[in-house]
């Protein structure tokens, strides 16, 4: 096979064979075809696209590079969710146990946030104890154990993925969709779930910035999903503003603990609610059923609560220890009365990424007690000089730089400007 003429046949808008494919994934990931090569294919695709059949291939390919987990054996059906990525957005956390505290096993692999969405990871990280990294055996028990488990992906899994990933982002290539499918689903395929239920965000803080775009990718991952024998379903869901009322790491944590414990923010309950009813649906179980519990009372009758327990648990961590919280607080006041009808997720995120919360590099370390408290949400009425937000910082000197990144965040207006968007936009199956 020759590189540049596959190449070449992108660049010019042709449609790439399997055996091409296949041989230029395996290429590249021995080392064999040159990172600006790559670089030029990968830009290529950018501009032409790919269709079905070579995006399902190319996720092929990526997951043939690397290793396959296989749970088929567990005694309860597998079933997970992928965000692609929010402010504020810890469903991760209370979505896990609720859905294992319901009869269904979640094999969850997580990331680190890099930029202005926060990692799961990064947040479980924040409770004292808590072990990210399991070996595939630790894995196995934990989630037969407990009925879910949360951790980091090994680097045996895709590892076409990580290395294009990594070129994707220094060549201008990560905002294609079929690359972006093709790298989230060579993923989610490798971690051995049998269903999965896709959360694609929409609005200023997600990748994807309008319902059209959102609606492809997620089409074109659950045509993945489903040419690869694992039921999948995608919800688009609204991340024009955060999720929750708490963006930041241990304050997210407490925030998700909340939930479990009944109570929590209207939407962070709504979403996880949600997705848990797509999970088992997803597998073959109807809540509310034969005996299988609903999400919602999972959440009212603690046994959510007991799932997480066990879990955090069974992963090194104490789930009844202190959080950490940041040596240094500012509270910011609302400039006038009325309804706040915007809050910006990008610009909160920013913020959060500001005080500490998030990371610019990837070996950085994150600050755990580090975010944005919000007061106020999108229809609720602020008064002059009253809490805003609060900023929580471990060095002072974060706090005029996090401020600035919410000047032009929020509006506050009229009542009768106010029109609430639907979280739930559309569902893709
Ligand atoms: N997340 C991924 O894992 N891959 C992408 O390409 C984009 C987001």
């Amino acid at each position: 096979m020759d590189v540049i003429e596959i190449i070449r046949a992108k660049r010019d808008g042709g449609k790439l064979t399997p055996e091409q494919i296949d041989w230029v994934i395996g290429a590249y990931t021995r080392g064999e075809v040159a990172e600006e090569q790559m670089a030029a294919l990968a830009m290529a695709i950018f501009l032409r696209g790919m269709d079905r059949a070579e995006v399902s291939r190319w996720t092929e390919a990526m997951l043939s590079s690397g290793d396959r987990l296989d749970f088929s054996d567990l005694a309860r059906p597998t079933t997970d969710k992928h965000s692609t990525g929010g402010v504020g957005d810890k469903i991760t956390l209370p979505l896990t146990p609720t859905v294992a505290a319901c009869g269904a096993a979640v094999p969850q692999l997580s990331g680190r946030g890099l930029g202005h969405t926060g990692g799961t990871l990064d947040k479980l990280e924040s409770i004292p104890g808590w072990r990210a990294s399991l070996s595939t055996e630790e894995m196995r028990q934990v989630i037969t154990d407990t009925g879910g488990v949360i951790c980091a992906a090994g680097s045996g899994l895709a590892p076409a993925d990580r290395k294009l990933y990594a070129l994707r982002d220094v060549t201008g290539t990560v905002e294609s969709i079929p690359l972006i499918a093709a790298s989230i689903m060579s993923k989610k395929l490798a971690e051995g779930t049998a269903a999965l239920v896709l959360d694609v965000k929409v609005g200023s803080g997600a990748f994807m910035k309008d319902a059209d775009s959102a609606r492809e990718l997620a089409r074109t991952m659950v045509d993945i999903g489903n040419d690869h024998g694992v039921r999948t379903v995608a919800l688009l869901t609204d991340m024009a503003t955060p999720l929750g009322r708490q963006v930041g790491n241990a304050l997210e944590v407490a925030e998700a603990v909340e939930v479990l414990s009944g109570g929590g923010p209207a939407d962070v309950v709504e979403l996880t609610v949600a997705l848990a009813r797509e999970m088992l649906i997803a597998t073959g179980l109807t809540p509310g059923e034969n005996g299988v519990k609903d999400p919602a009372e999972a959440l009212r009758d603690g046994s959510a609560l007991q799932a997480w327990k066990d879990l955090i648990r069974a992963q090194g961590g104490d789930p009844d220890a202190p959080l950490p919280e940041a040596a240094e607080r500012r509270v910011v006041l609302a400039p006038a009365d009325g309804v706040l009808t915007r809050l910006d997720a990008y610009q909160v995120g920013l913020a959060a990424w500001r005080l500490g919360a998030g990371r610019a590099r990837k070996e950085d370390a994150v600050s755990f007690g580090a975010g944005v408290t919000l007061h106020a949400k999108p229809g609720e009425a602020v008064k002059t000089g009253e809490p805003l937000f609060t900023l929580h910082a471990d060095e002072p000197e974060r706090f005029d730089r996090a401020a600035l990144a919410l000047e032009g965040a929020f509006d506050i207006e009229d009542a009768a400007v106010w029109k609430a968007e639907p979280l739930l936009i559309d569902r893709v199956s």
